[in-house]
């Protein structure tokens, strides 16, 4: 018995595991074919490959099964290489393709990917023996091979004769000529203007949905952004069926020069989001029939800014990046296709039946419930230990992207290693005492991961000692990380939010002590009482941006605490006359509910206080110190 193994629905080769893969009996595929009702009713034969298929583990077979399953060769790729979409999209793809290939690679006009194009190219191949592959019109390549090498050398042949034909033969400036003042601004400036527009770009991307966001400054977007074809290029859209899903049908361009202000830029870029929201509500429309799935919503998720670069979107970061990386494939492809010919992606309609596809409505259908935190990006100060590892490692296994920042960039970034890849979370250096380095940080976030929501102000430590023996330079220590250092990040950190108009929650980790009256304690528990007051007053100013500030009182959270382990906990065992590593048991018995407290315990609270659950409170502490009645708040 022959089997075909195919990639599952919406998986990815990168990731690729036997699990997402799915067999299915060769015989019983081809034998479809006989009962095939024609092309209006080809979305109905998937539900035939449940009949085809070979055991019960393995992923729900890809949409483009039939063009693997029915070709009559043992090995098929079915590929969206830069260079075969643009003899693709070109208008003359099909006499290219007689130059470049002859008759070994022949053209199969454009059909949306299903059982019919399956059918098509299978007759194609057998009436052409000699092919070893064809060109997808509007779409890719396909190519086959007796043996997976012989069909791996192929697929490699068509792209690597495609793009030396077009190395060879293009145009010069396929893009046209250079704009004035289009050109990409030196580095420094264009990463100051990329993070000043950010907020208020994924504002526009989260009008309807709330979004992660990707930057990028590739010079292949910033070359295309400087050179005079590119508006004209950007609105005929992208073509292959399998990258605008993800990019939508086009991108919303920024139409000012790279030189024009932020101000200006913003105002623009609003004007131009409500003609985008209304031209997409009008081709969803146009194109909409009794059955199809209800818009999807009508923002961007491509945003092009001249001499800046490419700000993409999606439900993660992952999502956001592919986005990203798919419009530079677009760009690539109409250099080629514009240096060769012209340009000439698929119809509005077929894009639509593509974008509103009942399979693909599917398979978005299919996928899970998204975590509560999804597409909310937190920064949390002095996460590289303690109490602030455990808050981000909470955060983002509840969905959130998380930067941690702390004072040791080597240990910021082994923590965000520890927690997750560079999709999940990203590690910095960032003292909270410093303005400038502070909005760096910010800076550095909302580029990575294309806004802000959530702020842990974290970042502390602690020197108890009586009156006397507290110095000034002990007060200004901890005044500075914890008091002022808190009000730097939420300054910073609320800018930002402000812009996004997507709310957003700010936490600060006070302490027991900042109410309690603990002894020798006077500077520490003074910076604490100022975090607390914070928290209140900035409930107030930032409650009308939808902006909830709310903090935790801890205590003796001995446990992976860098503040316990560095000298201070020995001093707190000696002067209870316990042993070291019995002092989180002891500081458990002087609690109501005699439990120690951990680092989790307080990244448990934070998580509650981030979640929908609690979206009605703001200017609140919640106590996390396992009952201590001295504490009480009230
Ligand atoms: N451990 C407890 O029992 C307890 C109780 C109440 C409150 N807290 C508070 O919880 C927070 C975390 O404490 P922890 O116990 O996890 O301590 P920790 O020492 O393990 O972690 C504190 C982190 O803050 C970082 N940090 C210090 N100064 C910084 C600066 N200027 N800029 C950026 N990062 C800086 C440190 O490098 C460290 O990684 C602190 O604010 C602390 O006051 C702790
Ligand atoms: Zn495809």
């Amino acid at each position: 018995m022959e089997l075909l193994w195919v990639k599952g629905s919406g998986g990815d080769l990168a990731t690729l595991t036997p699990a997402g893969l799915a067999a299915l009996r060769l015989d019983r595929l081809r034998a479809l074919a006989s009962v095939y009702p024609g092309v209006d009713r080809e979305d109905e034969m998937v539900a035939g490959f449940d009949y085809c298929l070979h055991g019960k583990e393995g992923a729900a077979p890809s949409i483009d099964t039939a063009m693997h399953g029915l070709v009559g060769a043992a090995h098929v790729d079915h590929l969206h290489p830069d260079s075969g979409i643009a003899i693709a999209t070109a208008v003359d793809g099909e006499a290219l393709t007689k130059k470049i290939f002859g008759d070994t690679v022949v053209w199969v006009p454009w059909r949306r990917p299903g059982f019919q194009l399956g059918l098509d190219i299978a007759a194609m191949k057998d009436a052409n023996p000699q092919a070893i592959g064809c060109i997808l019109g509007g779409h890719g390549i396909t190519a086959w091979g007796d043996s997976s090498a012989e069909c791996e050398g192929n697929s490699l042949h068509i792209i690597e004769a495609a793009a030396a034909y077009i190395a060879g033969h293009s145009r010069p400036e396929p893009f046209g000529p250079v704009l004035d003042r289009y050109a990409a601004l030196p580095d420094q400036e264009r990463r100051a203007k990329a993070a000043a527009l950010a907020p208020t770009l994924r504002a526009i991307a989260s009008h309807d949905k709330p979004m992660v966001g990707h930057y990028t400054d590739a010079e292949a977007v910033l070359d295309f952004l400087a050179h005079a074809e590119h508006p004209r290029l950007a609105k005929l859209g992208t073509s292959c069926p399998d990258h605008f899903l993800r990019t939508k049908v086009k991108p919303l361009v920024l139409d000012l020069p790279a030189t024009a202000s932020v101000e200006d830029a913003i105002a623009r870029l609003t004007e131009l989001h409500s003609a985008y929201r209304a031209e997409y509500q009008a081709y969803y429309d146009r194109n909409a029939t009794r059955d199809s799935p209800a818009i999807r919503g009508a923002d961007p998720l491509i945003i092009l800014v001249p001499g800046v670069g490419m700000f993409s979107y999606g439900k993660d970061k992952q999502t956001a990046r592919v986005a990203g990386e798919f419009y530079v494939n677009a760009i690539n492809v109409m250099r080629g296709a514009e240096g060769l010919s012209t340009y000439a992606p698929i119809d509005e309609s077929e894009k639509f039946r593509i974008e509103y596809w009942a399979l693909e409505e599917a398979k978005l259908q299919r996928m899970p419930k998204p975590k509560p935190l999804a597409t909310r990006i937190a920064l949390v100060t002095g996460a590289a230990s303690g109490i602030g590892k455990a808050i981000a490692t909470r955060l983002a296994a509840e969905g959130a992207c998380v930067v941690v920042a702390d004072l040791d960039p080597d240990k910021a970034a082994a923590a965000a290693a520890e927690i997750g890849g560079t999709d999940v979370a990203v590690g910095l250096a960032a003292d909270v005492t410093d303005e400038a380095a502070v909005r760096a940080a910010v800076d550095t976030t909302v580029l990575t991961f294309g806004g802000l929501d959530l702020v842990v102000n974290n970042a502390g430590l602690s020197l108890s000692k009586p009156l006397l023996e507290t110095t000034v330079a002990d007060w200004d220590l901890q005044h500075n990380v914890m008091a002022k250092g808190s009000f730097i990040v939420s300054k910073a950190a609320a800018r930002v939010l402000i812009e996004q108009k997507l709310g957003g929650d700010i936490v600060y980790i006070s302490s027991k002590n900042s109410i309690f009256a603990g002894p020798s304690n006077i500077a520490y528990s003074a910076a604490k009482a100022d975090q607390a007051h914070q928290v209140r007053l900035l409930a107030a100013e930032l409650g009308e941006h939808g902006v909830r500030v709310n903090g935790i009182n801890p205590d003796g959270v001995v446990r992976g605490s860098g503040i316990f382990a560095g000298g201070w906990g020995a001093k707190r065992a000696a002067v209870y006359g316990v042993p070291e590593e019995e002092l989180g048991a002891h500081y458990a018995k002087r609690t109501l509910l005699k439990r120690e407290v951990l680092p989790e315990h307080v990244a448990n609270a934070v998580f509650a206080l981030c979640s929908a659950d609690l979206s009605h409170t703001t200017g609140l502490h919640i106590p996390v110190d396992a009952g201590v009645t001295a504490a009480f708040l009230r």
